[in-house]
């Protein structure tokens, strides 16, 4: 092309679309709707006498503050953060083009890249994220629930999302036939991945894997049992699901109207949208009250993964049990980060709340037998919830043996409720303690190293001057007052039970 032509067709090209005359950003922007996650709505810029502001709207977190918002140039440049401490905040850029604006960021693991188009003050309205109210500050009275750790199995950790009405009812037809609800395991929680859509009414529905939500909980209450189901204080679950933004008082009434005895509550979107602590401890009072004006008695277990030191003020708003850190997997590192150094503050713990290391990863295949037996004396020792998470269906017998063995449960579940306390750290050898409503003192040593060692204990580890019993709990053997020493694998535990003088 000759430069004539050249500048012909430039000149022809700008006449037919004038270049945008926005060196000013301000205004209403709207992203093309297709994304699920995060459900990018619209951004908005604004300049006042303190200068630029701005917020991006999203179906998961609602309005995400612009921080550190610079504009020049026809570029906006800012953070955005979805609330989550523990994630850095991310860059997002704003570039005038002849579209609109050509948006780029990340938010968690996604990507955006987005040409976004002017829009008005009636497509705000249309897209605006409705803040729901949340109470004024209360305390809530204690009910008398939970006087020892919840028991039961959990969804999650063996089959996540993945969860459906015929697997429930299996689960809990063999946790019947295990023993395992004799036992003490009483509760068939359903964790994320039943929901469905709301109705026309705005009521939650499950979704096509669980066709009848009173029907299944008849079921489990047939066979003994109680059953438990989850939601979140955002407008979404973690995996993605309905949460109960906007509807709690009305996801507890449909909750208790089916028959269930436990709700897990998990932070997951909510955390964009209650970014205060004060914000997020009201949130969680909002559903321990309206869990309360059912009628119905339910427990109400906290998961906003420990922040806020939830363990001070999860009993005023109604909780039973309060999760103290992410997620567990099944792998010994993860277990026993938590169960040794993210376990919650022991004063916080007792009847009626307890701190919550996570759910069970007993047989799911990741650990050794001699690391599963750790994660259960390490539960036990802590007063821990014990929450199953294996599949009840396809156990091996040491499975089971791990976990229906009464002496430890009975010291996970000692009505003083006393959470243990390490006494003892000399490298990877640990010694913990906790005293028992009969006067016994629990006491666990732990080799977190990697080769087997020796480990013996004094009587004054726990408290007392003379020992008269001692009881070596995972083997069984009654009384063997006299052994101090014991050879203890690599990641492994003993457990023993003591009685003596004080
Ligand atoms: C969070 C919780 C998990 C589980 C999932 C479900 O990660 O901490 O225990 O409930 O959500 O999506």
């Amino acid at each position: 092309m000759k430069p004539a032509h050249l500048a012909a067709a430039l000149l022809s090209l700008t006449a037919a679309a004038p270049a945008p005359r926005v060196a000013d950003l301000s205004g209403v922007w709207l992203f093309p709707r297709s994304e699920e996650f995060p459900g990018l709505r619209m951004m908005r810029l604004s300049r006042d006498a303190a200068g630029w502001r701005g917020t991006v709207t999203t179906d998961w977190y609602g309005d995400m503050p612009m921080r550190a918002l610079e504009v020049a140039g026809g570029k906006a440049r800012f953070l955005i953060d979805n609330g989550n401490p523990r994630l850095p905040p991310r860059i997002w850029t704003a570039t005038v083009d002849r579209a609109g604006l050509h948006v780029t960021g990340d938010i968690w693991e996604r990507h955006v890249d987005a040409e976004v188009k002017r829009g008005g003050e009636a497509d705000a309205r249309r897209l605006a994220f409705p803040l729901a109210p949340l109470p004024a500050p209360a305390t809530l009275r204690p009910d008398g629930l939970a006087p020892t750790p919840p028991m039961g199995w959990s969804s999650w950790n063996r089959f996540a999302a993945a969860i459906d009405d015929r697997t429930v009812r299996e689960i809990a037809d063999h946790l019947v036939s295990s023993g395992l609800r004799d036992a003490g395991y009483r509760f068939i929680n359903i964790d994320d991945g039943w929901q469905g859509t709301r109705g026309p009414d705005g009521a939650i529905r499950p979704n096509a894997r669980f066709p009848d939500m009173k029907a299944l909980a008849d079921y489990v209450h047939a066979r003994g049992l109680k059953i438990g189901l989850y939601s979140s204080p955002g407008p979404k679950t973690c995996a993605g699901f309905t949460g109960s933004y906007g509807h709690v008082e009305q996801d507890a009434r449909t909750f208790a109207a089916w028959g269930f005895d436990y709700l897990k509550y998990d932070l997951c979107s909510g955390e964009g949208i209650f970014r205060t602590a004060s914000q997020v401890r009201l949130a969680y009072q909002q559903m321990g009250q309206a869990l309360r004006a059912t009628g119905r008695r339910i427990v109400y277990s906290l998961c906003q993964y420990g922040r806020d030191r939830v363990g001070t003020w999860g009993r005023d708003v109604g909780g039973h049990l309060w999760r103290t850190t992410g997620d567990i997997e099944d792998r010994y590192d993860s277990m026993a980060g938590i169960g040794f150094d993210k376990d919650g503050d022991p004063a916080t713990a007792g009847p009626g709340g307890w701190n919550d290391p996570d759910m069970l990863e007993v047989g799911n295949g990741g650990m050794s037998e001699d690391e599963y037996r750790t994660h259960m004396t390490l539960w036990a020792m802590l007063a821990a919830p014990l929450m199953l998470g294996n599949d009840l269906r396809t156990m091996s017998p040491a499975t089971i043996a791990l976990l229906e063995n009464r002496g430890v449960i009975a010291i996970d579940q000692d009505a003083l409720g006393r959470q243990a306390r390490r006494i003892r750290k000399d490298g990877e050898a640990e010694i913990w303690s906790r005293p028992l409503a009969d006067g016994s003192v629990a006491l666990a040593l732990f080799n977190r190293g990697e080769t087997a060692r020796e480990m013996s204990f004094a009587p004054e580890d726990a408290g007392l001057s003379r020992i008269e019993a001692l009881v070596d709990v995972w083997a069984g053997v009654p009384d063997n007052a006299g052994r101090r020493s014991w050879k203890i694998p690599a990641h492994g535990a003993v457990l023993l039970r003591l009685r003596g003088q004080p």
